[in-house]
């Protein structure tokens, strides 16, 4: 009956995989109308054609802005991924997260989750400004966000995807959703399916997109709990694998230190594969939200978390459909929205 059960998991694993070929939102319907299914209308809207003629060197633009960003600074691909779900989960990808404050704006980038670690401004702004150049008023900051997110896990090692664009930008940012919608460090399992749930998202594809943790780093402030008061109780989280439980608090001390960090994945922390999933099955991994996948027993996510832990090649076709979906997340197209000159602030 198990292993019946395994074989469906998996059947499921190849079958939403294979679709990443499909290209969810492949039509030419992208002046947002015409669908009367409203649930799909807003996915409908994004081709990956969509600058075909406008500006065909998009993706290349992007690509050598990346590669030089990525040289300079390895962590800069994992902030660039985090960039792109911090705006999707948030009014939908629409590059809300890239606006400053001005008079008509309050900033997402004070909110809880972004407040001193968000990052990757910089680089936005380059590629903008070269894009500018290159094909005027045409590229938005939202598109932008998503071909970074693809062109970072490219280059540090991971899956290619088809990505549909057409994506506009917002002339709103909300500092609340920032507050409400993305989930914290500590979440518990159910917290995490909720705040996915509520995006469309599933446990396929939490398990898959907590796999981009695979680069990147944490502050201490975010695996504090975990060291010395996981329950309130003074104790550390018991899934926390001894010695590695014991280097982590030579970086992360009980009072102070808040912003060092430590990888997500010190197997490999610049490298884009599935260690992150092998660490979790030996209880290293670095979060609640990461651990929490594996030992709150859930029969789908551990399953999950095995099946990525190993075979790369699974984890990588899951992660690029999963990447795809997430950047459908409640687009702006046709004609709402605008296309900003500065990402950083509305027309
Ligand atoms: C997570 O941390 C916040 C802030 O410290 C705290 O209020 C909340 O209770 C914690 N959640 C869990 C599940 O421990
Ligand atoms: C938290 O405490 C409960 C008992 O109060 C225990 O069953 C559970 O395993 C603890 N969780 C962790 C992660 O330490």
């Amino acid at each position: 009956m198990v292993l019946l059960r395994g074989l469906c998991t998996i059947a499921l694993i190849f079958l939403s995989s294979g679709l990443t070929v499909a290209s969810p939102g492949f039509n030419f319907n992208w002046f947002n109308g015409g669908d009367e299914n409203g649930e799909s209308e807003e996915q409908l809207g994004l081709i990956p054609e969509f600058y075909q003629y406008s500006c065909p060197q998009v993706n290349d633009i992007v690509m050598s802005v990346l590669e030089q960003a990525i040289a300079k600074d390895p962590r800069m691909a994992a902030s660039l991924l985090r960039l792109h779900f911090h705006d999707c989960f948030v009014q939908g990808c629409d590059a809300s997260i890239l606006l400053d404050d001005s008079e008509t704006i309050i900033s997402e980038k004070q909110s809880i989750p972004n407040k001193n670690s968000i990052r990757g401004f910089e680089v936005i702004d380059e590629i903008k400004a070269k894009l500018e150049e290159a094909c005027p008023g045409v590229v938005s900051c939202a598109d932008i966000l998503a071909l970074a997110a693809r062109g970072s896990t490219v280059l540090s090692g991971g899956p290619y995807w088809v990505l549909p664009l057409g994506r506009r930008d917002s002339k709103t940012a909300s500092l609340s959703g920032s507050n409400i919608n993305i989930p914290p460090p500590n979440s518990t399992l159910q917290n995490l399916i909720s705040f996915f749930n509520h995006q469309g998202l599933d446990e396929i594809d939490l398990v898959a997109l907590s796999g981009s943790h695979t680069i990147g780093v944490a502050r201490c402030l975010s695996f504090k709990q975990r060291l010395y008061n996981q329950n309130g109780s003074n104790q550390p989280d018991e899934t926390l694998e001894r010695n590695y439980y014991n280097g982590l608090t030579s970086v992360c001390p009980k009072s102070g230190g808040d912003n060092n960090i430590s990888p997500l994945d010190f197997a490999s922390p610049a490298m884009f594969d599935n260690s992150y999933f092998k660490l979790i099955m030996g209880g290293k991994g670095l979060l609640n939200s990461d651990e929490v996948l594996l030992s709150e027993n859930n029969w789908n996510t551990v399953q999950l978390v095995k099946s990525y832990a190993e075979d790369e090649g699974i984890f990588f076709n899951q992660f690029a459909y999963s990447m795809v979906k997430m950047g459908n997340i409640g687009p702006l197209t046709g004609y709402n929205g605008e296309v900003r000159m500065n990402c950083r602030r509305v027309n």
